[in-house]
């Protein structure tokens, strides 16, 4: 049976083999630790990498100019990159604006953070998944101390209006904090320009990189505002007992990962080679041509926007009349070999917005690795599956 991956925005897969190449390269040659050493050409050598990987997310995300690479924190994802800004800058008495289609990433803090004080707002999206600018305008006449907004829904790939939502926040002086898990690597997107407080990526979605990487662009006079969630060791400033300030140590206690590290390195050679552009071209075809395709079965409905209804990337989640999403997600599985994404994504928030809670929806998420057939065989297994009784 041939087998076809269809959950990208769960992570994507295949990777490139020079990431899977970077990362055995680190394990069974390199491998030494990152200033936790005697200074050997080995530890110079992880020093170095992460330095050069700290470069390339700084050059990708756009760092801020004087503090790129250094205002660059690796973490594990983008929930821990998340967790660590909304728990480092809010406090009791703060008023924090959040969108009605976030994931459970930016909805947990914030809902524990609720039970400390902090006042949290749900802005809430259209029925398509969208945040129309004049709601978080209207929201922003009462002063708020941060917005934390996704850049993509990862249930229905609604594209949220990011450069007009930059400048409202600028025009109120309002921290912007960005999820960009769905859009790293495929979509351009620059922390200086569009004067991000805090731009959060995974490393294992569009970024191509390993499970287990992620990170964090800093604006810098927000970073210095952030307590750290994790203090320890940083193989700097050993002789103090307390956190050193310094960047990038300051969010970095612990041994960072550093094979996922080199292996997000070669990633980020990788995209360079190809071009997030020319992959989201590749990417946007594909999605099309599957959404063409699933809107000629009948009693299918897609969640969000269509037929060019608003900007969104091919991300589809749909359900069929009369079948449970669950088990098509089995059967497409087990008779066909498609990986897709059953349930509710970790976004109950965005589910109700679309009108899919509780059942959720089925997911197909296509990228750069699918051919055009694998997505006429997808479609056809769909209509099959609605058919049977
Ligand atoms: C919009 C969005 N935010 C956050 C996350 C969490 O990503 P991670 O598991 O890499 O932290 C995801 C993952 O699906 C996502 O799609």
């Amino acid at each position: 049976m041939k087998h076809i991956y269809l959950n990208n925005a769960a992570t994507t897969w295949p990777k490139p083999p020079a990431v899977a190449d970077a990362v055995y390269r680190f394990m069974t040659q390199d491998g030494a630790n990152a200033s936790r050493g005697s200074a050997s050409e080995r530890d110079l050598k992880s020093l170095g990498l992460l330095f050069a990987v700290r470069e390339q997310a700084a050059e990708m995300f756009g760092g801020y100019e004087d503090a790129a690479p250094q205002y660059v924190t690796f973490t594990q994802n983008v929930t821990h990159s998340l967790n660590i800004v909304l728990k480092g800058y809010l406090k009791r008495g703060m008023r924090v604006l959040t969108t009605s289609v976030e994931h459970n990433s930016v909805i947990r803090p914030l809902r524990e953070l609720e039970t400390g004080g902090v006042r949290v707002e749900i802005m809430r999206c259209s029925a398509k998944g969208f945040l129309s600018p004049k709601t978080l305008d209207e929201a922003l006449k009462e002063h708020a101390d941060m917005v934390v907004m996704t850049h993509c829904s990862n249930v229905s790939g609604s594209l949220q209006p990011i450069e007009e939502a930059a400048l409202i926040c600028a025009k109120r002086v309002v921290p912007l904090v960005v999820d960009c898990a769905q859009t790293a690597g495929i979509i351009d997107i620059n922390a200086k320009d569009l004067g991000l407080s805090a731009l959060c990526f995974t490393g294992h979605k569009g970024l191509m990189g390993p499970q287990g990487t992620g990170g964090i662009v800093w604006k810098p006079d927000f970073a210095e505002k952030c307590s750290p969630l994790a203090v320890g060791g940083t193989g700097s400033l050993s002789h103090e007992e307390t956190q050193p300030g310094l960047m990038p140590d300051k969010f970095e206690a612990g041994t960072p990962n550093l094979p996922g590290l080199a292996g997000l390195n070669a990633a980020f050679e990788y995209l360079k080679d190809k071009t997030p552009a020319a992959i989201a071209e590749t990417e946007r075809k594909l999605g099309e041509r599957l959404e063409e395709g699933l809107l000629r079965i009948d009693g299918l409905h897609i969640a969000g926007a269509v037929r060019g209804e608003g900007p969104r990337l091919p991300v589809y989640s749909f359900n069929i009349d009369g079948k449970d999403n669950g088990i098509l997600a089995r059967n497409l599985s087990d008779v066909f070999g498609i990986e897709s994404r059953p349930g509710l994504h970790c976004s109950p928030l965005a589910h109700r917005t679309l009108g899919t809670f509780p059942q959720g929806a089925l997911r197909l998420s296509p990228g750069c690795f699918n051919t055009a057939e694998e997505i006429d065989m997808t479609v056809e297994a769909v209509r099959e599956l609605q058919k049977r009784s």
